[in-house]
């Protein structure tokens, strides 16, 4: 667990190492916080769960938790809030790391009969966490003029490129959904049940910039984020400052709820519920996906193809997360675990279930059955999609 957590700090910190104090502090977005704000919260989180809660500690700062709490904060007024910065910042997350490993040498994690600490539940929610958070910093990242990540591996990029069908069949019938009550998840996730769904097809891979950009001249629709037209009219795409071309087998990214929705019409067909989805994805293989930064973008649809889903679909995990036409809600017999904050709080409020992970998540923190919700307007994630059809 000490390797884990120390991991994923190494990987947190490789983000930001290119960046200087005013770019860490600065505020790029109103949707967005500073980077020094996701930095403090992050080490803030690990304090309350792995020193406060599982070992009664009194908070190291006074009232610093105020300041890093997400709910209380929303993000328009996370520059404003009198957070730590520069060497404090650093010294803070260093100051937990140290009392989290001195709390974690005490404890005996397979013993335990508190069921934050049994099987090592809280420790994997801080690694999550950790990682989750690497994910929103990289969508702030993509807004810095100039941002290079140290820790590319060119690789990705050279994945071979499996031709096929458009769509693939999903047999449907009963279909066990959501995560078992075994190993770490989200209580979102659970409880695993059953549903009954109609035979269905799926896109084998997700849109690409190509397809998108048909449907853009086509209809008028307005592009995904970053796309802007050169002197000769070609699409270029502008994140981090750079001006590339387009690539148009890769597939699209920063697309919003009401795009995608709006695609699927236009290509004659649907986006799938998160349910259709997750059949969908079954036996999709995360250690054979373009995940966990490396490739720092996505790969080019049909890649991986000796990776495919049992119904044959590619790329349903990793790459881009998949708008699905469900609203974000709680599964039959839900019960909120640690706290109602994580989920609960966000069921039934117009929220989007988003699937599979992206470029930017790290493996640790995506699987078949993690769902993932944003508002439909929202397009600076890394959101793509695939369309399904009704048969
Ligand atoms: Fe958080």
């Amino acid at each position: 667990m000490a390797a884990r957590l120390a991991e994923a700090r190494e990987r947190t910190l490789q983000l930001v190492e290119p960046l200087s104090d005013e770019q860490l502090n600065r505020s790029y977005s109103p949707i967005l916080s500073p980077l020094a704000w996701d930095l403090g919260h992050i080490a803030n989180f690990e304090e309350l769960w792995l020193v406060q809660a599982v070992d009664g500690q009194e908070p190291m700062r006074g009232e610093l938790a105020r300041y890093y709490d997400a709910i209380e904060n929303p993000r328009p007024i996370r520059d404003q809030l009198p957070i730590l910065l520069g060497a404090d910042l650093r010294s803070y997350m260093a100051d937990v790391r140290e009392r989290a490993l001195g709390v974690l040498a005490a404890i005996d994690i397979d013993g335990a009969e508190d069921p934050l600490i049994r099987a090592g539940f809280v420790y994997e929610l801080v690694i999550a966490h950790e990682h989750q958070h690497n994910e929103t910093m990289l969508q702030l990242l993509q807004m810095v003029d100039g941002y290079e990540s140290p820790a590319q591996d060119d690789s990705v990029g050279a994945e071979v490129v499996v031709p096929g069908p458009e769509m693939v069949r999903v047999e449907g019938g009963m279909v066990e959904i959501g995560a078992a009550a075994a190993g770490f998840a989200y209580d979102n996730e659970r409880p695993r049940h059953v549903v009954e769904l109609d035979p269905f097809e799926i896109d084998r891979t997700p849109v690409t910039n190509a397809a998108y950009a048909d449907f853009v001249a086509d209809t008028g629709a307005e592009p995904p984020l970053y796309w802007e037209r050169d002197g000769e009219g070609s699409w270029i795409r502008t994140a981090r400052g750079h001006n590339e071309p387009l690539v148009p087998e890769e597939p699209v990214v920063h697309v919003d709820y009401a795009g995608a929705e709006a695609f699927a019409r236009w290509a004659g067909k649907r986006l799938p519920t998160e349910l259709e989805w997750e059949a969908a994805a079954r036996g999709a293989d995360p250690s054979r996906a373009n995940l966990d930064q490396l490739g720092f973008g996505p790969a080019a649809a049909g890649a991986y193809g000796d990776a495919p889903a049992e119904c044959g679909a590619l790329q349903m995990l990793g790459d881009v997360w998949e708008w699905t036409s469900t609203e974000f809600d709680g599964y039959p017999g839900f019960e909120a675990f640690p706290y109602r904050e994580y989920s609960e709080e966000f069921f039934g409020r117009g929220f989007k279930v988003l699937r599979g992970g992206s470029w930017a998540t790290r493996r640790n923190a995506i699987r078949t059955t993690f769902r993932n919700w944003d508002l439909p307007i929202r397009r600076q994630i890394f959101s793509g999609l695939r369309c399904a059809r009704s048969l």
